[in-house]
């Protein structure tokens, strides 16, 4: 096959007066008169090609004339500047073919149509602007994220998928048959990480995670990009520290790398330069005063949902901590404050805009006797976190650690309406398929 160049390096202008041969889908077309104008999409962008009568074989002509939307095709042609033209740039097309002709009208139209039509379509939907936006997004919060844990000492290890306990609570759970017993998808990989330090020191991985979530809301999937960090000797403002600086590293990342991205999306710049450290830090109990107590739905001691973070966002126009949330709030695994032992040392960090929770975390109970305890608190048997409580009696020491879904910190960057359109092919309570 003939070399293509990227439709990315046809809009820089470092090949115009070339003669070039691109290739990829047809995303839209538009003729008037005599012309035939061709938007190409390989991937790495969109280019305008021109067909004009007479310039090429009157066969090729017709064909791209009939030819619809969504067929793969090929042009060889010449790159000129035109400020007309999507990009500044268009192809002046020489000779051309359809590789593979749509066999049906694409059914994604440019008019209005349900976000379950959508859905369904979604293995074709994931052409989309947005959806590539999307990914791109995504693929440069991910890189960056190693990047910046990688030049940390970070170490990415992998724990498994399938495990026999729960780690944040059982009304999530997703169980499996495993043989003749039962087993679970994960919900996160904190337990494994716990023993792993002992061996290798500070580590994260990027996995996804599983929650059998029956709340119906713009923020929840049932299987989400889940990217985790567990640190030896390190207290909750330790965490904390490391949680803001990756994040703004991230941000900083995306500025450079995904400008344009964020640009389709309508994201000020602006706004992303505010997610610098430290961020602002109040308690749960400073949260539950600003939201006006009992007023916002919730007593004291429940955590905060949807609806509470909604308004506390309102005082904030950057990501912010909330830390020592109540005991009851919290799974058994936060370490309680020595302070104020109805509290524990737990810390989730909160997007601005109604966005909300984007992490989670905190400092790990590292005695034996007082993981007994709580374990048993909060109504679970010891017996399935017999190897978990092991770890207390083999050189425990003071940690912690945090998660972060990468979907919820897509859908604030990207200021998306629903989690959903943060992944290409979303798990929901009603939907696995496409
Ligand atoms: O707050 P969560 O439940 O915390 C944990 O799982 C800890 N064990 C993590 C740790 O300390 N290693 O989940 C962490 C993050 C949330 O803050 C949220 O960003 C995301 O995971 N998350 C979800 N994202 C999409 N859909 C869901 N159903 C999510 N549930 C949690
Ligand atoms: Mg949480």
């Amino acid at each position: 096959m003939e070399e293509a160049v990227r439709v990315q390096d046809v809009l820089t202008g470092s090949l115009d007066g070339k003669e070039v041969l691109v290739r990829g889908w047809l995303q839209n077309k538009r003729s008037s008169g005599g012309i035939v104008f061709l938007f190409i999409r390989d991937g790495s962008g969109v280019v305008q090609s021109t067909v004009r009568k007479g310039e090429v074989d009157s066969k090729v002509f017709d064909l791209f004339l009939s030819t619809r939307i969504e067929s793969s095709v090929q042009v060889e042609g010449e790159v000129k500047p035109d400020p007309r033209a999507p990009g500044g740039r268009e192809i002046v097309v020489h000779s051309g073919k359809v590789d593979s002709a749509a066999l049906e009208e694409f059914p994604i139209a440019k008019q209005f149509q349900g976000p379950d039509f959508l859905l369904d379509k979604r293995h074709l939907f994931v052409r989309s602007d947005k959806m590539r936006a999307v990914l791109k997004v995504r693929a440069v919060v991910l890189s960056a994220a190693r990047s910046w844990l990688d030049s940390h000492d970070y170490l990415e290890v992998q724990v498994p998928t399938l495990t026999s306990a729960a780690v944040e609570g059982g009304a999530t759970l997703f169980e499996v048959k495993y043989f003749d017993g039962k087993a679970y998808l994960t919900q996160s990989w904190q337990l494994y990480a716990e023993a792993l330090i002992a061996s290798v020191g500070k580590i994260y991985t990027i996995a996804p995670s599983f929650r059998a979530e029956k709340s119906r809301t713009r923020r929840h999937l049932t299987e989400y990009w889940h990217l985790e960090a567990e640190a030896p000797y390190v207290g909750l403002d330790g965490i904390m520290e490391v949680e803001e600086q990756l994040l703004s590293h991230v941000v900083e990342d995306l500025l450079e790398r995904a400008s344009s991205q964020l640009a389709l999306f309508e994201r000020r710049p602006e706004d992303l330069e505010k997610v610098k450290p430290p961020f602002p830090r109040i308690t749960y109990d400073d949260a539950f005063k600003m939201i006006g107590g009992e007023k916002s739905g919730i007593k004291w001691g429940d955590d905060l949902g949807y609806e509470q973070e909604k308004i506390l966002t309102t005082h904030f126009d950057r990501p912010f901590f909330v830390t020592r949330y109540p005991k009851k709030a919290k799974a058994f695994y936060h370490k309680p404050d020595p302070l104020n032992p109805e509290v524990t040392l737990s810390v989730d960090l909160l997007a601005p805009e109604g966005y909300g929770e984007i992490t989670g975390g905190g400092q790990r109970i590292e005695d034996y006797g007082a993981l007994v305890a709580r374990i048993k608190e909060e109504g679970l048997d010891p017996e399935s976190y017999a190897w978990y409580l092991d770890l207390r009696k083999f050189g425990s020491v003071p940690h912690s650690g945090f998660g972060m879904g990468l979907e919820r910190v897509v859908s604030w960057v990207c200021r998306l309406e629903h989690i959903r359109d943060a992944i290409a092919f979303p798990r929901l309570i009603n939907r696995v398929y496409p």
